[in-house]
């Protein structure tokens, strides 16, 4: 080969090699520095509400029908109550002990179980609010441990406290009011994504008793956390209920994104004053000694009972009745008698119900005596 020629071929493979390596090295350089800015903007993103947008809007959407034999499943059910939704479980005497899930097998006693969680204790206190996953394992083994009895579970997130303004409970972190919100929100993502193959015998709910701060938030963050449900979940049964602790009075308040799986609840506990008699964590105390069910209080518990089904009907939606009972402190027979009536109202009006709750202060069960309590069982539940 001629010089020239060797030099030409030398220039020419340099400059394919510099027209190969360097617009690709630059094209690197340029896609590692876009996919930084996404990743930084992503990070500044989720630090707004804007990284979880509402449902999209529109003409409201017939039910399911898939929903709506979902609710008349719920039938007669218990809430698991004062285990999971207590700070740390245990924390108020009761741990989801392998005896209660036994029980919820047992013929004649429930065809489905309203799972507490207090989701807000155990994940971090940032917006990415990363749930533990000892705690997250924990809940999961219980959820399908209750499913494999063959009953409907309600999953709920219960007393993120700080989302509805109130005091903390012991051993509780204060988080940034900036990340209340997102908090809520990527809870529901991760706990979405994690149940997201669970069977439809699954229903979330996605908070308990909405009050106080949430009063005026709620409609919007029931249709953001909706829609960060519906990603992972997309036609998974979601209950709402309106806000004042689930009163069926605050229903009209409700705004209902459309979509065709979404159920209401509500709670009802009226005679406060008979249902909550002793209770020590009402303040002021309520007396005890209240009996029930006077005209008057049968009255206030039928109107209750009339505006769940009227404005469920309103709504389009099928309604339950997600927790009622009576403290155990109320005269027995009264309770007895509280009870029978809320039961034989709920059924006339083809509510499906469950009862609060199973082993604590309300309980249906007496776990000290490792038995039943008879009578309220009878009440409700039948022989
Ligand atoms: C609360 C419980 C309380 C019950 C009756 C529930 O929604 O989470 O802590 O015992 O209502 O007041």
């Amino acid at each position: 080969m001629q010089p020239i020629e060797r030099r030409r071929l030398i220039q020419r493979t340099r400059t394919s090699l510099l027209c190969r390596v360097v617009p690709r090295a630059l094209g690197w350089m340029v896609g590692l520095a876009g996919a930084a800015m996404i990743a930084a903007c992503n990070g500044v993103l989720s630090q707004t509400i804007e990284a979880y947008p509402p449902m999209p809007a529109g003409p409201p959407v017939p039910v399911s029908a898939a929903a709506q034999a979902r609710v008349q499943a719920l039938g007669r059910g218990i809430n698991f109550g004062n285990m999971l939704e207590a700070p740390r479980e245990g924390a108020w005497g009761l741990r989801v002990e392998d005896k209660f899930i036994d029980l919820v097998g047992e013929p004649g006693f429930v065809q489905s179980v309203r799972l507490p969680v207090r989701w807000s204790a155990h994940a971090s206190a940032d917006a990415a609010a990363t749930i533990d996953p000892v705690f997250f394992a924990r809940v999961e083994d219980v959820v399908q441990r209750l499913s494999a009895k063959g009953v409907t579970v309600v999953l709920n997130m219960h007393h993120y406290r700080q989302l509805d303004g109130d005091a903390m409970d012991e051993g509780e972190t204060i988080v940034a009011p900036a990340v209340l919100e997102l908090r809520f929100l990527a809870m529901w993502r991760q706990i979405a994504r994690r149940f997201a193959h669970a069977p439809p015998s699954l229903v979330f709910e996605l908070y308990n008793e909405p009050h106080g701060r949430l009063d005026k938030r709620w409609n919007d963050l029931l249709s953001r956390a909706l829609h960060v449900v519906r990603e992972s979940n997309p036609d998974r049964v979601v209950v709402v209920g309106p806000v004042t602790w689930n009163s069926p009075t605050a229903l009209p308040r409700l705004v209902l994104p459309p979509d065709p799986n979404l159920v209401l609840t509500v709670h009802l506990y009226e005679p406060f004053t008979f249902t909550h008699q002793g209770a020590e964590w009402f303040k002021p105390a309520l007396p005890v000694g209240v009996d029930c069910c006077d005209a008057a209080q049968r009255r206030t518990m039928d109107e209750l009972l009339d505006q769940t089904v009227r404005e469920a009907a309103r709504l389009g939606r099928p309604a339950f009745v997600g927790e009622f009972g009576a403290y155990g402190k109320a005269p027995p027979s009264a309770r007895i008698a509280y009870v029978r009536a809320m039961c034989e109202g709920m059924a006339q009006r083809g509510l499906p119900w469950m009862y609060w709750e199973l082993a604590a202060g309300f309980g249906v069960y007496d776990p000290a005596a490792g038995r039943f309590r008879d009578d309220l069982k009878q009440a409700l539940y039948g022989p």
